[in-house]
């Protein structure tokens, strides 16, 4: 995921847009993204706003859900919450039948507000505190991903005391190198995720012997952003034995959740497709008679959404100018804290055919981590111009923050030829209306 040091093969602003039918230059609209002028929302809305593509999102959950279809293969599909958890997303995909992967009670809740049924939620994550456990037996959720022996035995004297059985699965750590992202990557033995391999197999029959503990499977996920499938191949291989060896000593195993983690083109790099992904399914569990799922949340979310935002003011500099926007790290963080590389377009169309120059794009916030790009070529920008930053519908809005006392930006939903508004703007005295002076 770091920024590819070469500049001058970055895509032109022509090539992304084309990358990403959803979105398209209007002569005298500018960029509209499914038939709405991205200009008019900021006009009327302000910046920064992220506006989400509903139909994008629909058509990308119809193609994952399709190849696994073509591939033969029933998979249970569990958007993973935490990528865009606004709830008209999550509306979206409870609509179109899927469940929810969770990982915490904000979220377990969130999904249930937005009318996705507790028996379709998945509950991962390796820290649930005891309230969040409560939660989820209240709630009667579908499966309880186990990441630790310690979380196992908190779990079964909740459920012992408050008489609920709850089904679970241990979430294995397959110890494979996804490829990707240090700090996204999760299923090395050295990450905290998981439960060891070679635990497993015992700590399964401990489950299956503890009273109101069924277990009822195994669960996986070793990262996000994965540009490879061999990682996949590897990992579902290693969990195809598992299903066996538990099998072999009697226990129970009906059901393999495959984890998210498919990732997707930012810049133009080659990404794995959904039927890839479901052929390495396929290899390793068609045998096995087990009910397959998935925690899917980038794939799904991130090419539908854009961050736009304005320029405030270009510097010029001896090097190379900044573009100052008003969007900032507080905003989108994922270039600042993965190096991430996100297309930066202008939303006029008169502005995205200008000769094409180096610059840095950066926020107002007082760190130099704050730049969106460095040494980008992009036609020249001025004041008041308006960009759209893409591909910032998966870990955008839900990864932002208040740093630097800048209100979250609002949220738009583009459906239909029709947009609204799905989050207000916060409102500047919200910044401080729960805090007090000390008596
Ligand atoms: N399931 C579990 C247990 C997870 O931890 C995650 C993501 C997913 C599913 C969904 O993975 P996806 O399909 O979205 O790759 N903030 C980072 C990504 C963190 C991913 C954490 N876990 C980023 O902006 O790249």
């Amino acid at each position: 995921m770091a920024p590819p040091n070469d500049p001058t093969t970055d895509p032109s602003v022509q090539d992304l847009v084309a990358a990403r039918p959803w979105l398209e230059y209007d002569a005298i609209a500018g960029l509209v993204l499914d038939d709405v002028p991205l200009a008019g929302i900021a006009d009327t809305v302000g910046t920064p706003t992220w506006v989400y593509s509903a139909a994008t999102m629909r058509a990308r959950y119809k193609a994952l859900t399709g190849a696994m279809n073509d591939a033969g293969l029933d998979v249970h599909v569990h958007y993973a919450v935490k990528a865009n958890d606004s709830l008209a997303a999550l509306a979206l995909f409870g609509g179109e039948g899927a469940g929810a992967d969770v990982v915490s009670g904000g979220e377990l809740l969130k999904a249930t507000r937005a009318g996705i049924h507790p028996s379709r939620i998945v509950y991962s994550g390796v820290g649930k505190s005891q309230n969040e456990l409560r939660l989820a037996l209240s709630e009667d959720v579908g499966q309880i991903n186990i990441e630790s022996a310690e979380e196992l035995e908190m779990l079964s004297a909740l459920a012992a005391a408050n008489d609920r059985t709850v089904r679970i699965a241990l979430r294995v750590n397959p110890d494979v190198d996804a490829g990707t992202n240090d700090k996204i990557t999760t299923g090395r033995a050295t990450d905290k995720f998981g439960i060891a391999y070679d635990d497993a197999v015992a700590l399964y029959a401990k489950a299956a012997a503890m009273p109101r503990i069924e277990p009822v499977g195994l669960a996986m996920h070793i990262g996000s952003q994965i540009l490879g499938l061999a990682p996949y191949r590897q990992a579902f291989n290693r969990m195809a034995d598992l299903v066996h060896t538990l099998r072999h000593k009697g226990l129970s195993v009906t059901t393999v959740d495959c984890g998210g983690g498919l990732g997707i083109p930012y810049r133009n790099e080659p990404a794995p497709s959904p039927a890839g992904l479901a052929a390495a399914m396929k290899g390793a569990f068609h045998n096995l008679d087990v009910r397959l799922a998935m925690e899917p949340g980038r794939w799904l979310v991130g090419p539908a959404g854009v961050l736009l935002a304005s320029v405030v003011l270009v510097k010029q500099t001896a090097f190379e100018p900044f573009v100052v926007l008003d969007a900032a790290m507080n905003d989108l963080v994922r270039p600042a804290m993965y190096d991430a590389w996100h297309g930066i377009v202008p939303v006029s169309a008169i502005d995205a055919v200008g000769p094409a120059r180096r610059c840095s794009v950066v926020g107002p916030v007082c760190e130099s981590g704050d730049t969106f790009a460095r040494s980008r070529l992009l036609p020249p920008l001025v004041p008041n111009a308006r960009v759209a930053i893409l591909d910032a519908g998966a870990y955008g809005a839900v990864m932002s923050s208040t740093y630097n006392a800048r209100p979250m930006a609002a949220e738009v939903w583009v459906d239909g030829g029709r947009w609204s508004v799905i989050r207000d703007r916060q409102p500047i005295d919200a910044l401080w209306e729960r805090e007090r002076l000390p008596t």
